[in-house]
């Protein structure tokens, strides 16, 4: 693809010259004779740089910048200033350009300048591919998951986000939940309308019926005005119901009335109200239990589990591990100023051979402190937490020490990747050590979600 550079000047022969200047580049170059002309040929073809005299009648060189910077992805530019108007200059700079040089104008110098600007484009532009590359490969509005579970996951939620469907996710604290119904909010009709989150497990009985149906001016003492609830507010948007398990008997008949009708009464009030929203609705308990154990109406179950998702522990699908850690570890470093360029083999394997009980906020918490104390460039695993990092380097070899409290499956994943780190991955070797066939082996690594499969 070629480079495209446009130059931009109310005088012809300023642009000529420029134009001159750069007549041995490889760049393509255009020109416009003012300001208003730059910003139809901007519009036309896919600019990369503009070079662009500030002062010019009419449209000029800050307007021409100011589209530039409103561009996706934004357009880079070189201002041209007058000699001793460095206020302007720095204005220029504030308002998002690129670098700015003094007239009268140095060639050699402005080329260099342009170069670096490129340079800085074709940067940006990788870095918009890539992310979307991520994305489109492995993720879904910034959930990141390539074994097949979450695959399938973001599949049928990029399907479904466009239907009206209640939904419901069910998964352990940490899953993902939150962020999941967000992306299909984000991905549905309803984005431009709100997305409102309510936590049921949080308020106590009389607040969350005015807070999901809002109430009348006076229905109960404190009540000095009317307010919306949640119901009214998400008009035209989602409804996120979290903890949904926790609401209690009286509301969870006022909810599957809700759902039935698309109509609710607010609290102390008379007339029923309209309302369109969808409602996603997320617990961390296993919703279809408490309906046998009599603590959840099987009604409103049925009608809440139109679609649902289960979002499978992180130490289910291991394999998804390391994507998550290079994605928090690049987070966390640009967050933090810090220039981290790997993390070692070693390092990701203690980290993707812990069992994660609070699933992934967890595992970037803990990516979180990490990069904050790290010094190097380097991850390595001497900085580890203690408690993800089971074995010890003694003088008598390796020790294998793992915390009480933990389960068996969690102690033995460790164990078999030690085991098979201490060989450096030949199985034949490890199974082995470890007293099995080599299909067994394979077996257990599959069981226990080191392998994608
Ligand atoms: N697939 C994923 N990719 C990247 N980040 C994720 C992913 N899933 C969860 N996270 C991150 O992990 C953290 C916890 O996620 P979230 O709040 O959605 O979990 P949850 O299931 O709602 O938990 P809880 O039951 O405790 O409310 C958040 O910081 C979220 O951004
Ligand atoms: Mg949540």
């Amino acid at each position: 693809m070629s480079r495209k550079l446009l130059i931009v000047d109310d005088q012809e022969e300023n642009l000529r010259s420029l134009a001159l200047g750069f007549s041995r580049s490889e760049y393509e170059i255009m020109t416009a004779l003012g300001g208003r002309l730059a910003i139809g040929a901007l519009k036309e073809n896919d600019i990369d740089v503009v070079i662009c005299d500030l002062k010019m009648p009419e449209v000029d060189g800050m307007e021409v910048l100011r589209h530039c910077a409103g561009m996706t992805p934004p357009v880079a530019v070189v201002m041209v200033t007058a000699f001793g108007t460095i206020e302007s200059a720095v204005e220029a700079l504030k308002e998002g350009a690129f670098d700015y040089i003094t007239k009268p104008v140095n060639i050699k110098e402005l080329r260099i300048v342009v170069e670096k600007a490129f340079e800085h484009q074709d940067l940006r532009r990788e870095n918009i591919y890539l992310h979307s590359q991520i994305n489109r490969k492995y993720g879904f509005e910034g959930m990141i998951g390539e074994t097949a579970e979450m695959q399938r996951i973001f599949e049928k939620a990029r399907l479904i986000a466009k239907s009206k469907t209640t939904i419901l996710i069910q998964g352990e604290s940490g899953t993902g939940k939150d962020l999941l119904a967000r992306a299909i909010h984000y991905n549905s009709p309803r984005a431009k309308y709100p997305f409102i989150p309510i936590h049921c497990a949080a308020l106590p009985e009389t607040l969350m019926e005015s807070e999901l149906f809002g109430h009348e001016k006076g229905a109960f003492t404190g009540a000095i005005a009317q307010k919306d609830g949640l119901f009214g507010l998400a008009n035209g948007g989602t409804a996120f119901l979290d903890e949904i398990s926790e609401i209690p008997t009286a509301v969870q008949v006022k909810l599957l009335r809700i759902l039935e009708t698309k109509e609710f009464m607010r609290v102390g009030g008379v007339k029923s109200l309209q309302t369109d929203i969808r409602v996603i609705c997320a617990t961390n308990k296993n919703l279809a239990e408490e309906v046998e154990e009599g603590r959840f109406r099987e009604d409103l179950f049925y009608r809440l589990n139109v679609i649902s998702f289960t979002i499978p522990p992180l130490r289910n699908r291991r394999a998804d591990i390391p994507l998550l850690v290079k994605a928090f570890v690049d987070e966390f470093a640009r967050e933090n100023k810090k220039e981290i360029k790997s993390i070692t083999k070693r390092a990701l394997a203690h980290l993707t051979a812990y069992h994660w009980p609070g699933n992934i906020r967890e595992l970037r918490n803990c990516i979180e402190s990490i990069v904050v104390f790290a010094l190097g460039a380097e991850i390595d695993e001497d900085i580890l937490p203690d408690h993800i990092r089971p074995i010890e380097k003694t003088e008598a070899g390796y020790m294998f020490n793992a915390p009480m409290g933990q389960t068996l499956d969690a102690v033995e994943m460790k164990y078999i990747q030690e085991t098979l780190m201490s060989v450096e991955g030949n199985r034949t070797r490890a199974s082995e050590i470890l007293g099995i066939s080599r299909r067994t082996l394979q077996r257990k690594l599959k069981d226990l979600g080191i392998e994608n499969g």
